[in-house]
């Protein structure tokens, strides 16, 4: 197992009726800016009920977050912490939102261009680049992408997703209330179990370190997709099965299951360009590139990938080969009954297009990814390949 640190301050509120948490958490004098999305947290009344929480405290709004959130409506809200002295950010939405009101925190405190937070990629920001930023709270309403429990965020500009880290945007507290996601289409549940999903297997289809509590840990997280996720598509109020998929969100991006193991995150990294250039939702992207990472990196993968195949679906027939094979076909199969379309045709895109996939990854320096930082960009080629 390798040496690591680990801190996670984020103080979750889990379970049903929790937003009245908030109110021990947030300061009485505070003044407080609200961010959230295209209006799902508006008509389900969610806003409101926030609102009624924070009882006296002075209260400011900031709609219009996209999916997938764009600096420039990013910085729209930076002008309004700035003017009206906000000291508490309350993000209510999914990733996009919140990772939007990580950005919103670090770009207010940062004297400079905004921009230049995109930046530092994989470095973290820290205090003596932004001083002091204004905390952030959430009120989760998507599970998927951890970032109710995690610091980082990442930010789209021009024609590319800039990952933006720093230990300053770990929310303060997350509200986890599984019924605020029962209104959710079933193309976000499903997308949100293949971010999860491949959330975990990216820190944990690598290579052995012994970690043998990581390893099975990760496992515990695919199992339980695997057992709940049709359910949790197909019957949105079933209150048990959205539960486990809500922590097991969490807990697949919150740090845990990356202490002490290697980490691979290409899978995203491909991802992040393909919604970039064609508009395709982060978790429909994975589900596309997954299968084909497996298979192009079976090689290197091949140890916990047999691990995999027979702790994970259970596989004890035939060859090693034949485990790894039958297991991939699995996790494909897996995505599609979620009702996820797996290749990259299907979602309008041709081989023409993947030379500007592979420019792109040039551009944005994507050139040698991987646990082992061997996969090149002949190798992404040929993972592009054979998504068609
Ligand atoms: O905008 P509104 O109207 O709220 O609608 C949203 C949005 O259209 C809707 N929605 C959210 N909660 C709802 C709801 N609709 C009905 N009922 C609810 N309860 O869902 C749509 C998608 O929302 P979005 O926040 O974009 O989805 P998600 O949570 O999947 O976030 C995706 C973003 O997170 C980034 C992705 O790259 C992408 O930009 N990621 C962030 C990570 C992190 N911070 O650690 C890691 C991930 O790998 C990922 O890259
Ligand atoms: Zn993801």
């Amino acid at each position: 197992m390798f040496n690591f640190d680990f801190h996670n301050p984020t103080r979750i509120f889990f379970g049903k009726d929790r937003l009245d948490s908030i109110d021990q958490v947030v300061p009485a004098d505070a003044t407080v800016l609200i961010t959230y999305g295209g209006g799902s947290a508006v008509k389900s009344g969610l806003i409101d009920k926030v609102k009624i929480v924070l009882g006296n405290r002075k209260v400011y709004e900031f709609g219009g977050i996209e999916p997938n959130p764009r600096y420039e409506t990013l910085m729209k809200a930076v002008e309004i912490v700035r003017s009206e002295n906000i000291d508490f950010l309350i993000a209510v939405g999914g990733g996009s939102v919140i990772d939007g009101t990580k950005f919103i925190t670090l770009a207010s405190s940062y004297k400079g261009d905004g921009r230049d937070l995109l930046k530092y990629g994989f470095t973290p920001i820290t205090s003596e680049v932004v001083g002091t930023v204004v905390p952030i709270g959430t009120v989760l309403t998507l599970p998927a992408t951890g970032s109710e429990m995690n610091s980082g965020a990442v930010i789209s500009y021009e024609h590319g997703k800039f990952p933006v880290m720093s230990p300053l945007t770990f929310p303060k507290f997350s509200t986890l209330d599984p019924t605020i996601t029962f209104t959710l289409p079933k193309i976000q549940v499903a997308n949100g179990i293949i971010d999860t999903f491949v959330h975990t297997t990216e820190q944990y289809l690598t290579y052995p370190v012994d970690a043998r509590l990581q390893d099975r840990m990760a496992e515990g997280i695919l199992q339980t997709l695997i057992e709940i996720g049709e359910t949790t598509v197909n019957e949105p109020e079933n209150y048990d099965a959205r539960a486990n998929l809500v922590w097991c969100a969490t807990l697949a991006l919150n740090g845990i299951i990356a202490t002490g193991v290697p980490v691979d995150w290409s899978v995203h990294m491909l991802g992040h360009e393909l919604t970039a250039l064609f508009g395709i939702d982060h978790g429909q992207t994975l589900a596309i590139v997954l299968p084909p990472m497996l298979e192009v990196r079976r090689e290197q993968k091949r140890a916990k990938l047999l691990q995999y195949a027979e702790r994970v679906w259970k596989i004890e027939d035939g060859s090693d080969e034949e485990k790894i094979t039958l297991a991939i076909q699995k996790t494909r199969e897996f995505f599609e009954n979620l009702g996820v379309k797996t290749r990259f045709s299907e979602y309008g895109v041709e081989a023409d297009q993947i030379p500007v996939v592979i420019e792109q990854l040039k551009a944005h320096g994507m050139t040698a990814l991987s646990e082992t930082q061997d996969l090149t960009l002949d190798i992404s080629q040929q993972i592009l390949e054979r998504a068609l």
